[in-house]
């Protein structure tokens, strides 16, 4: 451990051009390490010029440490000037021991938290031979239709780049060298979840202006907290893929941010440029990249067919080629992968760290901070002593609740609904009854009827609904966002048949709850809450812990709303009719309210959680000055409690037009029963700042509001002035 001293310098002026390229080559692990009969057939179909093969100088997708030593080991043995290879792999909530996606992390409002679960993710998968995660993703999202909202942290650009400067730290440390770090990779930059109509891979349309307002901050955030690596994403932006825009790579990101660390292209990316009808050329396509400051080409036959042609004919200059191989040499130095190829993983460190006692707890708490209470007339928290119970729902007993992106997490590591309240209260009485298939579509009545029986003989019901870990994530985009199948059938029918029932849903995104928030006392939101989640909802339905979650990310009450975001501007034709009215010549629907059924920053306790007050000690300031806010919330139940007190702000009249409202703050504190806590805020000028039409970030002098409470339920607004 510690700073190497390699000379990289003296390694890259030894190195051949062909060796030279094979650092900027990455391919999947299956390739590597075999001989070139055995892996001609999929290499050939992929086009993959296989002369490159030994000079390979990255892998991903890859599958424990056993197989990251063997392959380290074959390569290093076999490659001329003995250079390590760096193993990459996708730990976005967890490697073994998986804890919510984060977009439940997100909900938790704990960057705490967050930085103890991308901690013991990094042991865990440093200790399974991964050096370098492709995370944080932090993709700022205002369409749920999109499958990967389930990989950000939500639609405010504020909270994104909290969370992902907090897993860039966590998953980096001090020292990538330490065998319980590694480096981190921020992506998708950019705006890959502004996707149109919220569909995967789509075209991405954004001005500037927005761009910089809202969807670049968060990477932003992680650039400034050091993250080592950049994945440009597969969207074009305004016109031009990521990967081949010079705007996006070069004007911002090299000379506005100064970013130099290593940017690895997405899978496939550079050869996409063909799809996306950028270049029919797959030479044309790979100087495109490299000259627009890809580094190294992740899965695509570009830089291993035709860099090293490039060069030869004179078109890209060998000096730019020993640039970026030498960011890949001191990315491996950094790793200190010339003095331990293996990086200190090992077999019995990572049977020791995965899904140990200590690492379950972190999940099973994480679990517990993330779930949100959106729905609760006073059923929740069940008694304990409970005689008949109902599990009824596709998650009654379903342990498919990881998530995507598990990494190297197993399904039958998770506790299911029905594990979860076994192992809370063993001598209860649990009927469980799907009601309807896994897949949520197969239905036979005598299911429904089933379902209605069990439940009119049970002292209480949990329905257990949601939406297939196959319809969230990479390529998972929905048109419709309603509960799959028959399930709102099946809550009518569950919820008639015994009205003290608890609807729990395990879900990637927000979903459209309207007809279940009509009939359902509670609903509590576990999204897909990981190895622990059985066992965080049962603690969490029967009181042995409080939910404190907040909704990141506005749920809809039809998926027409969508994109639906809380920080939007007024209009010149506000809405001002009740929600369920249509107000003809507003910005209005007819048949459906503007505002989510649930909405940013909102969630329950079962503490009760009284705001007292909201005091600004002045109402005018200048630039250099700050305003301190005083927010004084009692905890007025005989349960302590967790609350996520919020700080937003309204600039009233700009020459842009402003949101309505914006977090700028958020403090979560422990309220004990009958206390009140008093959190403080101080607001200065830099945190009023905006981007103009000109896209100058300034701020200007005029009045703005302060108020606490949640999104569209704004509590002390008051105003204050910020002079010239
Ligand atoms: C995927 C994803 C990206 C991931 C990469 C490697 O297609 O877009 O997020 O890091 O490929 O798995």
């Amino acid at each position: 451990m510690g700073k190497s001293t390699f000379d990289t310098k003296a390694l890259l002026a030894k190195m051949t051009l062909e060796e030279k390229v094979g650092q900027l080559i990455q391919l999947n692990a299956g390739f590597i390490g075999k001989s070139v009969a055995e892996i001609t057939g999929p290499l050939q179909s992929f086009g993959f010029d296989n002369t490159m093969l030994p000079y390979v100088g990255s892998t991903l997708n890859f599958h424990g440490v056993e197989e990251m030593k063997a392959i380290q080991d074959k390569h290093m043995a076999e490659d001329r000037l003995h250079i390590p290879l760096v193993f990459m792999m996708d730990i976005i909530h967890g490697y073994r021991t998986i804890y919510p996606i984060p977009l439940a992390r997100g909900a938790s409002f704990d960057p705490d938290l967050v930085t103890e679960c991308s901690k013991m993710a990094a042991k865990e998968g440093s200790a399974g031979g991964v050096q370098v995660t492709f995370t944080p993703m932090v993709d700022y999202v205002r369409d749920a239709r999109w499958g990967r909202v389930m990989e950000t942290c939500g639609e405010d650009p504020y909270l994104n780049g909290v969370m992902g400067a907090a897993q860039v730290r966590a998953f980096q440390g001090d020292d990538i060298s330490d065998p319980d770090h590694m480096a981190a990779c921020v992506k998708h930059f950019a705006a890959y979840g502004g996707a149109e109509a919220g569909r995967d891979y789509n075209t991405v349309e954004i001005s500037e202006r927005l761009l910089r307002e809202y969807y670049f901050p968060a990477y932003k955030a992680c650039i400034d907290a050091g993250v080592t690596m950049l994945m440009p994403s597969f969207n074009s932006l305004n016109g031009v893929p990521s990967i081949a825009n010079e705007w996006l790579l070069q004007d911002v990101l090299k000379k506005e941010w100064k970013f130099d660390g290593v940017v690895i292209s997405d899978y496939n990316a550079i050869g996409e440029l063909k799809r996306h009808g950028i270049t029919g050329d797959a030479k044309e396509a790979a100087r495109m990249a490299f000259e627009n400051g890809c580094d190294i080409d992740m899965m695509s036959v570009g830089y291993g067919n035709h860099l090293a042609e490039l060069v030869r004919e004179g078109t890209i200059s060998e000096e730019k080629i020993d640039e970026a191989v030498l960011k890949v040499l001191e990315l491996k130095k950094a790793l200190g992968l010339f003095e331990d190829p293996y990086h200190g993983a090992s077999e019995e460190k990572e049977k020791a760290l995965c899904l140990c006692e200590e690492h379950r707890e972190i999940a099973r708490r994480a679990a517990e901070e993330s779930a949100v209470l959106l729905k609760n007339n006073g059923i929740l928290p069940l008694p304990k002593n409970v005689k008949k119970l109902a599990l009824i729902g596709p998650f009654a007993d379903n342990q498919e609740i990881r998530g995507s992106w598990g990494c190297n997490g197993k399904t039958e590591d998770c506790t299911s609904m029905y594990m979860g309240i076994r192992n809370l209260l063993p001598d209860a009485e649990i009927t469980v009854c799907r009601g309807c298939s896994n897949y949520f579509d197969e239905i036979g009545e005598e299911e429904f009827e089933e379902a209605a029986r069990i439940a009119s003989e049970a002292d209480a019901v949990i329905l257990c609904l949601g939406e297939p870990q196959k319809y969230s994530g990479e390529g998972n985009s929905r048109a419709d966002i309603t509960l799959p199948g028959v399930q709102d059938a099946l809550a009518r029918k569950v919820i008639a048949a015994n009205a003290n029932t608890a609807v729990v849903l395990f879900n990637g995104r927000p979903l459209v709850l309207k007809e279940l928030d009509a009939i359902a006392p509670a609903i509590l939101d576990m999204w897909f809450p990981g190895t622990e989640g059985g066992n965080a909802a049962a603690r969490l339905l029967f009181g042995d812990a409080n939910p404190s979650g907040k909704v990141t990310m506005s749920f809809p009450k039809a998926t027409g709303q969508c994109p639906i975001y809380y920080n939007h501007p007024s209009t010149g034709r506000p809405k001002r009719y009740p929600e369920d009215q249509h107000q003809p010549y507003a910005s209005s629907y007819i048949g459906c309210g503007n505002l989510a059924l649930y909405p940013f920053g909102h969630g329950l306790s079962y503490s009760n959680f009284v705001y007292e007050s909201m005091e600004l000690d002045r109402t005018s300031m200048t630039k250099g000055e700050k305003i301190a806010v005083t927010i004084r919330v009692r905890n007025d139940s005989d349960r302590a409690g967790k609350e996520v007190v919020q700080l937003y702000m309204h600039d009233l009249y700009a020459s842009t037009v402003r949101p309505i409202q914006s977090l700028i703050g958020f403090k979560k504190v422990e309220i004990g029963a009958g206390e009140t806590a008093t959190v403080t805020f101080e607001v200065t000028e830099p945190m009023l700042r905006f981007y103009d039409a000109k896209c100058n970030f300034v701020s200007e002098a005029g009045e703005f509001t302060l108020s606490t409470g949640y999104a569209d339920n704004l509590l002390f607004t008051q105003s204050f002035f910020l002079n010239e």
